[in-house]
């Protein structure tokens, strides 16, 4: 099916249309930018706009770190990239793979994460919540050393930068997917974490260590059988496994709703994920949902917290 779209796509891309072998930085960069934004192509995985991921691309392509960039947009690129740079766009604009698959990195709260076509590319919207440390600390009091828990944690990212934010917590972070495990062993090695967060291969809570948590954040798989649907090609170089959250897409955030609290502290919190989609269904079908909206900066929720004393005898997702 990828193969079929892939070819169907090839002959619409015009090579003869590229740059000159005279063209700047900046010429391939305004290059790049219409070609991507003419093209219908995705760019909510993890990518601001065709602009921005055309800066970003034609950078890497060209080997000029970021912060370099503004300084190199009048120069040459360097002769031996021209290749480089055409294979990019190829796999950008026809193979429609996602621009972090392409760079194998990830920024996520201020940090550069190991990603490729194993893990979900981080852009969980708990994110904002690092913005200041404000963001978790104001959610109930913290014990000086607390232990949390990134329940599903792909790349591991929410895991490493939960531990990074607080010097002094212990992290365990859980996944069912091999592959997604062994992108985050290699974040948390990267970070040097290993004595402070551990990996723990569990269907969601079967098979973590019988203890308490104090904060539990989870971004689970939550895209509804519709949606998945209709996906952008980019979304489906993702594991189907990372956003298949079943027919509503609130699959497994029930079974982390009926689960939880036997994992928390009597202090305890969740903090969970569940897209806009999410949010309009629990809503809808769960008029008095005990959990509480957080709204961030961009007034968009989609993420719940709820405390350990809420936690509802009756679970109507
Ligand atoms: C939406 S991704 C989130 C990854 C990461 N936390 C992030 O925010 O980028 C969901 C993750 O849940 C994992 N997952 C799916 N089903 C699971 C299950 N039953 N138990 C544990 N993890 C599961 C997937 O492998 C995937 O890595």
């Amino acid at each position: 099916m990828k193969k079929k779209y892939a070819l169907k796509q090839k002959n619409t891309l015009n090579k003869t249309a590229y740059p000159s072998n005279k063209a700047t930085v900046l010429e391939w960069i305004r290059f790049f930018a219409r070609k991507l934004a003419g093209s219908g192509l995705s760019f909510d995985n993890g990518m601001q706009n065709p602009y921005h991921e055309a800066e970003y691309l034609t950078a890497f392509a060209f080997s000029i770190p970021m912060e370099s960039l503004d300084s190199c947009l009048h120069s040459l690129p360097p002769a031996d990239a021209r290749q480089r740079m055409e294979r990019i766009i190829d796999q950008r604009m026809i193979q429609r793979l996602p621009a972090a698959y392409i760079t194998r990195e990830a920024f996520f709260a201020g940090h550069r994460f190991q990603v490729d076509s194993r893990v979900l590319i981080p852009r969980s919207r708990i994110e904002n919540l690092f913005d200041d440390q404000n963001g978790f600390t104001a959610l109930g009091s913290m014990p000086e050393a607390p232990l949390f828990l990134d329940l599903c944690t792909g790349s591991g990212c929410l895991a490493v930068a939960l531990a990074l934010a607080f010097p002094r917590a212990r992290v365990h972070a859980s996944d069912h997917s091999p592959d997604a495990l062994a992108v985050a062993r290699l974040n948390i090695e990267h970070f040097a974490l290993g004595d402070r967060v551990q990996l723990f291969d569990a269907d969601l809570f079967s098979g973590l260590p019988p203890v308490r948590y104090d904060l539990i954040v989870t971004n689970p798989p939550y895209v509804s059988k519709a949606t998945m649907d209709a996906l952008p090609m980019e979304y489906r170089h993702e594991p189907a496994m990372a956003l298949d959250g079943g027919v509503e897409g609130l699959d497994l955030v029930g079974r982390i709703i009926r689960q939880a609290a036997d994992f928390l502290s009597p202090e305890g919190v969740l903090i969970c994920e569940v897209g806009d989609e999410g949010e309009e269904t629990i809503m809808r079908v769960w008029p008095d949902f005990p959990g509480e909206w957080i709204y961030f900066h961009f007034g968009a929720s989609g993420v719940f917290s709820l405390d350990r004393s809420a936690f509802p005898q009756k679970v109507l997702i």
